[in-house]
């Protein structure tokens, strides 16, 4: 059990809400997924160093699957909260909603899981608040990143034998089914 510092998920959880402008739009005038992934770190951000009570960095974005569209004019709503601690980082599960004002159309568009890790002036890592469960969801939120940080590192892993594995001749007969041509 850890004896220092706490926090409970409610301290650092942060909502930002955004209008959807013209110059965020791409050329089919929807908007940029670069856009929505800038205010979704920015966003991490506030919520991880409200936890820490440090600055903090972005390590890693968990799979961002676009959902659906966002139109220029709506709103969007970036909720995100610390899902889970370790010592230095902080997963932070970020929910967006967007809202058309006119239709009371409100639609979720992606969750994303952002690693933040927390440092201090001089770029040391930085322990952070360990943190308090109060309910049935801060619970769930917190194993099943638990979970995803295993599967995480044992993707690593297998990755990097795939890496060190790659036999050309049998890759040849492997790319006989796929939509490619060698020209080596
Ligand atoms: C991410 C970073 C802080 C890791 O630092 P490090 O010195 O390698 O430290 P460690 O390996 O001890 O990792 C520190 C913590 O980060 C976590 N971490 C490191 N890399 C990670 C990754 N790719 N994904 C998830 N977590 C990661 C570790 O699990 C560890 O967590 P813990 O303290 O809770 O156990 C460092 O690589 C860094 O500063 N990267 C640049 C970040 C940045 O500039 N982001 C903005 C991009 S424009």
């Amino acid at each position: 059990m850890d004896t220092g510092l706490f926090k409970t998920v409610r301290q650092s959880q942060t909502t930002i809400t955004e209008l959807m402008i013209p110059s965020y739009a791409n050329f089919g005038g929807k908007i940029h997924g670069g856009t929505l992934l800038s205010l979704m770190d920015k966003v991490a951000y506030v919520c991880a160093s409200k936890h820490a009570g440090t600055y903090c960095v972005t390590a890693s974005i968990d799979t961002v699957d676009f959902l659906h569209p966002i139109e220029v004019g709506e709103l969007v709503s970036l909720t995100a909260s610390i899902n889970y601690v370790g010592n230095s980082s902080m997963i932070v599960g970020i929910k967006v909603i967007s809202e058309n004002v006119k239709t009371q159309k409100f639609v979720h568009t992606n969750t994303s899981y952002f690693t933040m890790v927390a440092k201090d002036d001089n770029n040391n890592l930085v322990k952070v608040p360990a943190l308090i469960l109060e309910s049935t969801d801060d619970i769930r939120r917190f194993i099943e990143a638990m979970m995803r940080r295993k599967l995480k590192h044992t993707y690593k892993q297998e990755i990097q034998k795939v890496k060190g594995d790659i036999d050309i001749e049998r890759a040849l007969k492997v790319l006989e089914n796929e939509r490619c041509r060698v020209a080596v």
